[in-house]
């Protein structure tokens, strides 16, 4: 498999590549599929789950398939109240703000994602098998931002309110956001997922102290609780330049970098022999050929400089999602070239 031997420093038959948000609205078949059914519905069918997550592998014949889920599945499966609103993101019906409610918050037994687990099963049933399947769940701060505030937030004040002004509280519900992580992940790995990546998407808000201070000894525990399955940990966040040391130091095999920072210079900032994975700018797909062409150039050549500077491997990706509007024949396009420069 290209993706795992990039990521744990063998070389693959070819360069890995797969994009975050490659299922989604990019594809008319998911447009389609997904007409008349909610987003979370969808998550919990594993028939829908399986056929979804396939589609862009099919279409696109990218290295990976990622599961098709959310970050709030394992909240939702766990019985809190809540639902993703399309063109917003998760909203959270009654917002997590109190010792009291944080008290309240239910624990998830992994029987409840069992049509994740499911989904799992037929997706290896019938995913190539130079592909690897990707599991995820997001990372305690990222769903403590989303708890925090109700929804999305371009501020993060609440969350960051209760993080400097009632640190006890702040930790405690973090050590409940960690379990439930631990358990969706030990579920989607003993379901037979060949990597996961663990989703800090916001922690970019916080500087390094914060980060190391109120979030890393929780995505520590993750990856610790996780690492004997001995599957690749990828980790990424939006915006996380300044925190990519820290971010590796929690455990990661493989570092998520964004287009803000090159790849050889993101490998520099990590001082460990970890795989890079990333960094195109997701507007790339939407600017024509020769930008593509030259961009793609651009970040095969950063990751060659990574490996040259002591990074472990390349595995090819966007800095971020995949955007809705994105033509799905330019995502078929950035694969080829991928492949053949
Ligand atoms: O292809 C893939 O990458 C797998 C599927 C995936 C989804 N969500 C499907 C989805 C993954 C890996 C996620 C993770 C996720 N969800 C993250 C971390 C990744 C990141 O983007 O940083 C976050 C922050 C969320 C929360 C969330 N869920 C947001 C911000 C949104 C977008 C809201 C919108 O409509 O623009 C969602 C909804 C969501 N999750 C969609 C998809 C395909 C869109 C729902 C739709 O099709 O209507």
């Amino acid at each position: 498999m290209p993706l795992l031997a990039a990521a744990t420093g063998q070389t693959p038959a070819r360069r890995p590549v797969w994009f975050m948000r490659q299922a989604g609205r990019s594809l008319p078949e998911y447009r389609e599929i997904r007409a008349d059914r909610g987003m979370l519905e969808s998550c919990f069918d594993p028939d829908l789950v399986c056929e979804i997550t396939l589609q862009p592998v099919r279409r696109h014949d990218t290295d990976a398939a990622i599961l098709f889920s959310d970050i709030v599945v394992p909240l939702r499966a766990a019985g809190v109240d809540l639902d993703i609103v399309a063109g917003t993101g998760p909203v959270i019906a009654q917002p997590v703000r109190t010792a009291a409610d944080v008290a309240a918050l239910p624990r998830l037994d992994a029987e409840a994602v069992g049509a994740v687990t499911a989904a799992i099963g037929q997706i290896l049933g019938e995913l190539p098998e130079n592909k690897a399947l990707i599991g995820f769940a997001g990372a305690p701060f990222t769903l403590a931002s989303y708890l925090i505030e109700g929804g999305p937030s371009r501020t993060y004040q609440r969350t960051k309110t209760m993080m400097l002004a009632e640190p006890e509280l702040w930790h405690r519900l973090m050590g409940t956001l960690t379990d439930i992580t631990i358990t969706f992940l030990q579920a989607q790995i003993a379901a037979g997922v060949d990597a996961v990546q663990l989703f800090d998407s916001w922690a970019g808000a916080l500087s390094e102290e914060t980060y190391r201070s109120h979030v890393a000894p929780h995505s520590a525990r993750v990856f610790a609780e996780i690492a004997e399955a001995g599957v690749p940990r990828i980790h990424f966040g939006v915006g996380t330049g300044e925190l990519l040391k820290a971010m590796t130091d929690v455990g990661a095999d493989v570092i998520g970098v964004d287009w803000r920072v090159p790849l050889d210079e993101a490998v520099r900032r990590v001082e460990a022999p970890v795989a890079v994975q990333g960094n195109l700018d997701p507007t790339v797909l939407l600017a024509g050929e020769d930008v593509l062409r030259r961009e793609v150039a651009r970040v095969l050549r950063d990751g060659e400089k990574a490996i040259d500077a002591g990074a472990r491997g390349h595995i090819v990706n966007l800095g971020h999602g995949v955007l809705p509007d994105t033509p799905a024949e330019a995502v078929t396009r950035a694969v080829e070239l991928i492949h053949s420069l």
